[in-house]
């Protein structure tokens, strides 16, 4: 598969632009512009993806369903970034076992839609489908698809990429002041009692470590964190596949990690295609409809070398259907031999409508189907290489349930999301402290 071969297979979810030739202008504008992360950084993601692979790692992935332009802010980053770090520290610290931090973030501007329009009052106009391509509103001017919005949507994920590397630079993810993490909110969640337990038995064992090495430990000063987001939109995506000096091979440096949705993981179809092309590992949304044979072909084509941490397979089937599902899909992975990340997406089989017309996901169907996944690889011998949530640091109130029980009616009070509903950041917490501890249990 050469660069461009991938132009020959359909290519679904992609928007109508209204004019091809500001189309043209905006990726080329696009081409031009430096890109966001580099080939080494997407190299070392492999190799810890590659330990994942057999079991002596774990995949924290998690962030918006879909970032906005509007949100690239100081408080909505930063939150984020704390709640991811908050919660690796809790699973590492519950399974012992080095955690990979993956942020849905700096780039999560694409949505696949399962309409291509909406109708309100007998009016007729294309579905939102993410900051990149169209805004929100419902009116003529925000629906439209505009192919400036990729430029911008660049520019806000170099905006979001700088901020968090200028806070994980200058000590934010420091493990001797883990309290920088807290600010604020942890200390009035249901369970702050146990977090700050946490805190307190990793500031102790890094201060003995200290004091029987007799300086100061380096490696706690930072972390890595790595971005993602659903490589949707192929023509943003070619826009930033490179070649780079002295490695083979063409490089999608927009992202570290980008993935496949479940819409678009045809084997026939662009989006394997183009991923076929890139040197990253690269994640694929799997679930109910995948058939095994599907998934042969997905690996022939996506990963014919079983190159260690190339491949991550999402799955999400909701948590009435995961224990034959997944175990149905994992004989079709030992059948075949090759090495595969298996990571659980308990978020978008889970997804209900209340009477209100308001999408949730209840807190115990999302923790019921990590749990379930962890006990499909535990009878099948396999490894459960991590998690992928769609979750805020913020105090929003999208997903029932949890230690505060919130109900349907408490989705009135902060509900955000465009489009999927988050966890939020004490339901975030609280989920990693009771994966972290059905882990522990293995
Ligand atoms: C998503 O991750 O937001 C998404 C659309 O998921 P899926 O492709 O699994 O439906
Ligand atoms: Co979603």
């Amino acid at each position: 598969m050469t660069q461009s071969d991938w132009r020959d297979f359909p290519a679904l979810q992609q928007p109508t632009y209204p004019d091809q030739e500001e189309l043209h202008a905006a990726v080329a504008r696009l081409r031009a512009l430096p890109p966001l992360v580099t080939s080494w950084e997407i190299e070392a993601l492999k190799a810890q993806l590659a330990e994942a692979a057999s079991g002596k790692r774990l995949l924290l992935q998690g962030g918006d369903c879909a970032e906005s332009f509007d949100e690239c802010s100081s408080d909505a980053i930063a939150g984020k970034l704390k709640v991811l770090l908050q919660m690796s520290l809790v699973m590492v610290h519950g399974t012992r076992r080095p955690v990979v931090r993956v942020g849905r973030f700096a780039g999560q501007y694409a949505k696949p839609r399962s309409k291509d329009t909406e109708t309100k009052d007998g009016v007729e106009l294309p579905c939102y489908r993410g900051d990149n391509v169209n805004g929100p509103a419902f009116t003529p001017e925000d629906r439209t698809p505009n192919p400036w919005r990729l430029v911008k949507g660049h520019e806000r994920a170099a905006l979001t990429l700088n901020f968090i590397r200028s806070l994980i630079d200058g000590g934010f993810a420091d493990l001797h002041h883990p309290e920088y993490w807290n600010l604020g909110f942890v200390a009035d969640s249901p369970n702050a009692d146990r977090y700050l337990q946490i805190v307190e038995e990793i500031q102790d064992s890094i201060s003995f470590m200290e004091t029987i090495a007799g300086r100061h430990l380096g490696q706690t000063d930072r972390v890595d964190f790595f971005t993602s987001h659903e490589g949707l939109h192929l023509e943003a995506e070619a826009a930033l596949t490179r070649e780079v000096p002295r490695r083979d091979g063409l490089w999608n440096l927009s992202t570290h990690l980008p993935w496949i949705g479940k819409r678009t993981n045809d084997p026939d179809g662009a989006h394997v295609r183009y991923f076929a092309t890139i040197r990253n590992p690269v994640a694929v949304k799997i679930g109910d409809d995948t058939e095994p044979d599907r998934l042969r072909r997905i690996m022939d084509i996506l990963h014919p070398d079983d190159e260690p941490g190339r491949l991550v397979l999402v799955h999400r089937f909701g948590v009435q259907s995961v224990n034959e599902g997944l175990e149905r899909l994992i004989e079709c992975v030992q059948a075949d031999g090759r090495q595969v990340v298996w990571v659980c997406d308990p978020m978008h089989g889970n997804t209900v409508t209340t009477a209100s017309g308001r999408k949730t996901r209840h807190f115990d169907d999302i923790l019921g189907e990590v749990e379930r996944s962890i006990g499909v690889h535990e009878r099948m011998g396999t490894h459960f290489g991590g998690v992928h949530f769609e979750l805020t640091g913020e105090d929003v109130t999208e997903c029932t349930g949890g230690a505060r029980n919130l109900s349907e009616n408490d989705l009135e009070r902060a509900y955000r999301s465009q489009v999927d509903p988050r966890l939020n950041r004490e339901q975030a917490l609280e989920i990693a402290l009771l994966v972290a501890n059905r882990i522990s249990k293995k």
